[in-house]
């Protein structure tokens, strides 16, 4: 490795810069799938207590030493964010609302006893390396580079408390359609057994133990040909999210979607949602919705529409429903129409082809300015 530089990023963060000795050949932009290829490069930072967050540096990406007694390893001190940067047909390259997941990944931090970076640091790190690895970020339709920004416990020590160290990092994929159906509606099995989150405890951060709650789940789920599972609260009675997506349902002129609780993810695509849908005219219900008012509105042809909304999932159209003994099929599987307005809307505001009167856009890089921080990267 060579040519360490640095980067004094509004006279408050310094960011030491390692260039790699070679870069990676890009993989086929077509045939990326979700999650599978990573850039040249991460962002790191360390925290201790006593002496705050230090360290700040891009570098190439690889493997962490870390002590087997570390925190994360034991008792699951994880926590992590998942956005988009897109490259405009202009050449723009933009973030898609990196404030909203400070905001999260902060609130997050807090509820399992973590230290979050400053949320100016979490978007300035990831503003600093999006613009540096440019050249990973696919123009397609569909295709964003995902960031994946993570905060660990690393302090080796076996005792049941918050570690006093933390490692925060950000690693980079490009990626294209999150479910294997691509730009198609998904199957998705209703859960009646296994529960995502319990009241009191961590459904509403994106804590690792949330994912690894899901996976049994999800596993039976897709041995019987489904993408993934949709949760119900502990009482098995009322719908909660897919684990990867808030959920909507269409419901004669009405939008329902389940009421925030601390047992389901704030999402920020979620957000969007509702707000455009507010925008176009249609009356948005958030509450407790419950499989039986569900089960009722699709007896009577009410029920027309089910979506989920993600940051990987963008907008996905639900086709199917299936339960034990049953199932709710929706638009002969293809999109519907109310989840196909969102996802060209947002798709639209992303690639800058509408305009983004709501400012959920954070401009990178236009297409004159150097790919590199300008030091010869
Ligand atoms: C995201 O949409 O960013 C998610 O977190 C889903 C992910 C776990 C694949």
């Amino acid at each position: 490795m060579k040519n360490d530089r640095t980067l004094q990023i509004k006279n408050k963060y310094e960011i030491q810069i390692t260039k790699a000795d070679s870069l990676k050949e890009l993989p086929d932009f077509n045939k990326l799938g979700f999650g599978q290829f990573f850039s040249d490069y991460m962002f790191v930072a360390e925290f201790e207590q006593g002496k705050g967050w230090y360290d700040f540096k891009i570098k190439p990406y690889a493997p962490f030493q870390m002590d087997p007694a570390a925190s994360v390893l034991h008792y699951g001190q994880a926590l992590f964010e998942g956005l988009k940067a897109f490259k405009r047909p202009n050449g723009e390259v933009v973030i898609f609302r990196p404030e909203f997941n400070a905001l999260r990944f902060k609130q997050g931090a807090e509820r399992l006893c973590m230290v979050p970076p400053p949320e100016d640091l979490f978007v300035q790190a990831i503003h600093e390396l999006v613009n540096l690895e440019n050249r990973w970020i696919p123009k397609d339709k569909g295709s964003a580079l995902y960031i994946r920004p993570t905060l660990i416990g690393t302090e080796g020590f076996l005792g049941v408390r918050p570690s006093r160290k933390y490692l925060f990092f950000v690693i980079l994929s490009p990626v294209g359609a999150y479910y294997s159906s691509g730009f198609k509606p998904v199957k998705i099995w209703v859960e009646e057994e296994f529960v995502r989150a319990a009241p009191g405890g961590l459904g509403q951060t994106k804590a690792a133990a949330n994912y690894v709650a899901s996976l049994k789940a999800a596993e039976l789920a897709k041995i019987n040909g489904y993408s993934q599972v949709l949760w119900l609260d502990v009482t098995h009675k009322y719908v909660e999210e897919v684990g990867t997506m808030n959920v909507f349902f269409v419901v004669g002129n009405k939008i329902l979607t389940p009421l925030l609780d601390d047992t389901i993810l704030p999402g920020g695509v979620r957000s969007c949602a509702i707000q455009l849908l507010k925008d176009w005219g249609y009356e948005v219900v958030e509450k407790k919705v419950s499989l039986a008012e569900l089960q009722d509105a699709y007896d009577k042809g009410l029920l027309t529409e089910a979506f989920g909304t993600g940051t990987a999932a963008v907008i996905t159209s639900i086709g199917d429903l299936s339960f034990t003994n049953k199932k709710w099929l929706f638009n002969e599987n293809e999109y519907g129409p109310i989840a196909k307005r969102l996802y060209e809307e947002i798709t639209a505001i992303q690639s800058g082809t509408k305009v983004d009167k709501y400012n959920w856009i954070h401009l990178v890089s236009n297409s004159n300015s150097t790919t590199s921080i300008g030091l010869g990267l």
